[in-house]
């Protein structure tokens, strides 16, 4: 039978639409059963073009039904993929679902994680702290924020005039190539 992944989004989906691409060519041999988001974004234009159901669970609403739909959403799949997804992963879908929910952060973990540390927070801090490498890093998703097992990293040189925008234009870049890897890695 084929393959299902679920993929978690709250922002533009250029993660997600690297997961589509990776399909429609044939190097990720599953289908994108749905595609799941916390707020209103653009990671849902990219689901429609594609033909891919999308599922909103607005992050004010009640936290049990949000799990509830979470959980019946994800029955059977796979591979759980948050691809730039905001909101935390409540700890009954991780019980449920153990391996099996992956994350993509653009920091080399354990490095520049944890509460705070998301979209230009992190480009921001690695600049301040002098780094000479940055990077990405997918990994499981645990209890904690950014502390699951590591599975693969990607890294990436800073230059003396890098700014926040332009590593995180570089990381995304590297991004795009090692989340698709790492899902056709571990459906195979
Ligand atoms: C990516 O940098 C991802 O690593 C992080 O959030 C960003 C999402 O970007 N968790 P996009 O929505 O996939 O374009």
């Amino acid at each position: 039978m084929t393959k299902q992944i679920v993929v978690l989004a709250s922002g533009s989906g250029s993660n997600f639409q690297s997961i589509i691409d990776a399909v429609e060519r044939g190097d990720i041999d599953a289908d994108i059963r749905a595609l799941v988001v916390d707020r209103l974004c653009t990671a849902t234009e990219r689901a429609a073009k594609h033909g891919i159901n999308f599922f909103v669970v607005n992050r004010k609403n009640d936290k049990e039904i949000n799990q509830r739909v979470l959980s019946s959403i994800c029955q059977g799949a796979d591979l759980i993929v948050c691809a730039g997804y905001l909101s935390i992963i409540p700890s009954t879908l991780i019980a449920e679902f153990p391996q099996k929910i992956i994350n993509i952060h653009p920091s080399l973990l354990p490095k520049f994680g944890g509460m705070g540390m998301f979209g230009m927070n992190i480009h921001k801090a690695v600049i301040a702290a002098g780094e000479a490498q940055s990077g990405c890093t997918v990994h499981f998703v645990d209890s904690g924020v950014d502390t699951g097992e590591i599975i693969k990293q990607t890294l990436v040189d800073i230059d003396n005039n890098d700014s926040a925008q332009s590593l995180q234009q570089k990381i995304l870049v590297e991004e795009h190539k090692l989340l698709p890897a790492v899902i056709a890695q571990l459906l195979s």
